[in-house]
């Protein structure tokens, strides 16, 4: 029998990283770097790594990975991944550590990611030489940016002789000091939509001699927000949200063009495919009635992220170990998208939500907001669980269930 992970060396190791974690986290904050763009955030990475006495792998041109080899058995091979990406945000926090760069944010904590796999590298390059096996350090560019990183990452053979993936998003839902973990599907289909609406211009006083889309494009949007509460199961979940209209060029112009860009969100490939069909029926035949036409692009997304049951049960007695028994809580699932769910179409896995709300420290804003932040004491749980949790699927590899 392997021995059992070493939870108390992790844990103290976890804690001990709280300062550098920190340091790490501001470092990439200050600095953040949109999806694809990831270089300086990268080079930083390869020398740390580097340093530490690690063979970074580039096969993209952003984003790395690194395999940390035990010496502790002939394990299998679990890969853990952060993604390292920035949002196009201008931020609003005014701590001294907020974005250097105009209109470039991390708003959704994957600065914290990236510092917590750093501390994950650290704290077992520590306890190496127990190690059961092997563990690849996955810095995954672009999760923010469709069509997203993890599928160059799987091309470029970052899967390659890997038996399991884990991964975490540090989550504003969830006081710090949480953990949320289930089996089955956590995150939704996150789809793209644009619906170009066409009329004809004219001028303001001459309403009668023009189509306007600008118009035709209002009745669009507002009837799309039928598709869901009349046209969708009230038992299955999806969202319709337009977050873009642009039309107009003059106040005294009618606008011979409008553009509509939202997303589509769900869990269920028959709700996506429903909700695909309506969105273009609706946005064709309101924009027909007011003598316009309408184009939709409908461009799928993400696919629902799936969590694999051994991993899960993993994942909880690592929480438990490490967090506590009450640290543990059952998830929600969650509308956004999360391109991880590409690793788990390839490899059994599971992905964790990290609570990292703590209003007393300003972390209090959902995602992508921004003023988001995230509490900088969870970062250590990040660290102690993944690490935890990476021990226990080389000691113990499971057999592959649903
Ligand atoms: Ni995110």
């Amino acid at each position: 029998m392997p021995l059992a992970a070493p939870d108390r060396e992790i844990r103290d190791r976890a804690l001990a990283l709280q300062k550098t974690l920190v340091d790490w986290r501001r470092r990439l904050h200050m600095n953040p770097e949109l999806s694809f763009e990831e270089r300086e955030t990268t080079a930083f990475l390869e020398e740390t790594l580097r340093g530490w006495g690690l063979e970074p792998v580039r096969r993209t041109p952003t984003g790395l990975w690194a395999d940390l080899e035990g010496g502790g058995g002939s394990g299998p091979t679990v890969a853990v991944r952060a993604d390292i990406d920035a949002l196009p945000i201008h931020e609003a926090n005014a701590f001294e550590f907020r974005s250097r760069r105009d209109g470039v944010m991390h708003a959704c904590g994957h600065d914290g990611h990236t510092a917590i796999l750093l501390g994950v590298t650290r704290t077992l390059l520590d306890l190496r030489d127990r190690l059961p096996g092997r563990v690849r350090l996955v810095f995954q560019p672009a999760e923010e940016l469709l069509p997203g990183g993890a599928r160059p990452m799987i091309e470029a053979g970052v899967l390659d002789g890997v038996d399991r993936i884990i991964g975490l998003h540090l989550w504003s839902l969830l006081p710090t000091g949480r953990a949320g973990i289930a089996p089955g599907p956590l995150m939704a289909n996150a789809d793209a939509f644009e619906i170009r609406v066409r009329g004809r211009g004219g001028h303001g006083a001459q309403p009668h001699l023009a189509a306007d889309a600008l118009a035709a494009a209002a009745q669009v949007v507002v009837s799309l927000q039928q598709v869901v509460s009349r046209m969708v199961d009230p038992m299955r979940a999806a969202v319709v949200t337009v977050g873009v209209f642009r039309a107009g060029s003059a106040f005294n112009v009618i606008a011979p063009e409008a553009l509509l860009q939202g997303t589509v969100r769900t869990f269920d490939a028959d709700v996506r495919a429903r909700v695909r069909e309506a969105l273009s029926r609706v946005a064709g035949d309101v924009a027909h009635a007011f003598g316009c036409e309408a184009e939709t692009d409908y461009r799928e997304g993400y696919p629902a992220l799936v969590n694999e049951r051994g991993t899960v049960e993993v994942f909880r007695a690592a929480v438990a170990a490490q967090m506590g028994e009450a640290a543990l809580v059952e998830p929600e699932p969650f509308m956004g998208g999360e391109d991880f769910a590409y690793y788990l179409l390839e490899r059994p896995g599971a992905f964790l939500f990290l609570g990292a709300r703590n209003p007393e420290v300003g972390a209090e804003y959902p995602h992508h907001h921004p003023n988001f932040t995230i509490d900088e004491a969870a970062l250590p749980w990040g660290v102690a669980v993944l690490a935890a949790t990476a021990w226990r699927l080389l000691e113990a590899p499971l057999a592959r269930e649903g």
